[in-house]
């Protein structure tokens, strides 16, 4: 079936630079290239998810300027539904200014007009959130909206992931809410829980894959160009594939799958597979 999913998270316009060499402190460098490209991993999240088939609704603010008509207008092509994204009085649309290099990538990233997806705004679409099987936050809001999220989702019985990225410290009862939980290995470090909630972790580990449950799903290996956006991916066709009522275990193994497709290409949300495309791969690697 078709799920419904409710993204609740941050939109960015991305300005990539891409440079041989980081400069030190002090130091001046020439970079190679330079471009603009949608972003933020609550858009990302929701263009993965849309693509593979997801009916996807996204909560969301951006700026009131040129960038931010520029990224809903991008969203509404991609088939999401934008009309819970508002536009800011106040704030500019979030950026990531993205530092490219063969070794890594580092990012740096101003909320402005994600810092008001408060729990306040948030709350104005409770029947949509009610409505979704499945929302999916990430920590480019502020935290406490997504603590909120996963605190409605869980009195109204819909399953709520949350890719705690950028990561904080989290309450026991955040944990207590949330279905899924999927940081990275240095998010994972942050996250510190006295109970273990092993049945809610989901840890991505890059080219390794996925752990769950003390296995490693592993995954597949493809052409790096650019992983920027790989967990992005991860994390809404993770929404998709458990939405549609995929075991977690398959529904892991599948987004390994469409996160392949994602560092293929440059930007982070250019690679994004359609659900065949993920299927066909799939089968010819298991
Ligand atoms: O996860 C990748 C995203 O993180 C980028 O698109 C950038 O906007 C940052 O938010
Ligand atoms: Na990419």
């Amino acid at each position: 079936k078709q799920p419904k999913i409710t993204v609740v998270g941050s939109i960015n316009m991305d300005l990539m630079t891409t440079i041989s060499r980081i400069p030190n402190q002090g130091e001046t460098n020439f970079g190679d290239s330079f471009t603009m490209k949608p972003g933020g991993k609550g858009a990302n999240q929701a263009i993965a998810a849309a693509r593979l088939g997801g009916d996807v609704s996204f909560i969301a603010k951006v700026g009131a300027d040129a960038m931010g008509e520029e990224l809903v207008a991008h969203l509404k092509q991609q088939q999401i539904n934008t009309d819970a994204i508002g536009f800011s009085a106040n704030r500019s649309t979030g950026i990531a200014n993205i530092l490219l290099n063969e070794k890594d990538n580092r990012i740096m990233v101003v909320r402005g007009a994600n810092e008001e997806v408060t729990v306040e705004y948030v709350q104005t679409f409770q029947e949509r959130l009610k409505n979704s099987d499945i929302v999916l936050a990430q920590l480019e809001i502020p935290p406490e909206t997504a603590a909120w999220c996963a605190e409605f989702c869980t009195a109204h019985g819909v399953s709520f992931i949350l890719n705690p990225a950028p990561a904080v410290k989290l309450s026991e009862e955040v944990w207590r809410n949330c279905t899924y939980m999927t940081p990275n290995e240095e998010e994972a470090k942050l996250l510190f829980s006295k109970a273990s909630y092993a049945e809610k972790l989901i840890t991505t580990l890059g080219p390794e894959g996925a752990g769950y449950q003390g296995k490693v799903i592993p995954a597949i290996s493809a052409k790096v160009a650019d992983t920027t956006g790989a967990g992005d991916t991860f994390n809404g066709a993770l929404a998709y594939y458990t939405g549609a009522g995929f075991s977690i275990e398959k529904a892991i193994a599948y987004a390994n799958t469409a996160a392949s497709f994602a560092i293929e290409k440059l930007g982070a949300q250019e690679g994004m597979p359609k659900a065949e495309e993920v299927e066909q791969r799939y089968l010819e690697n298991i």
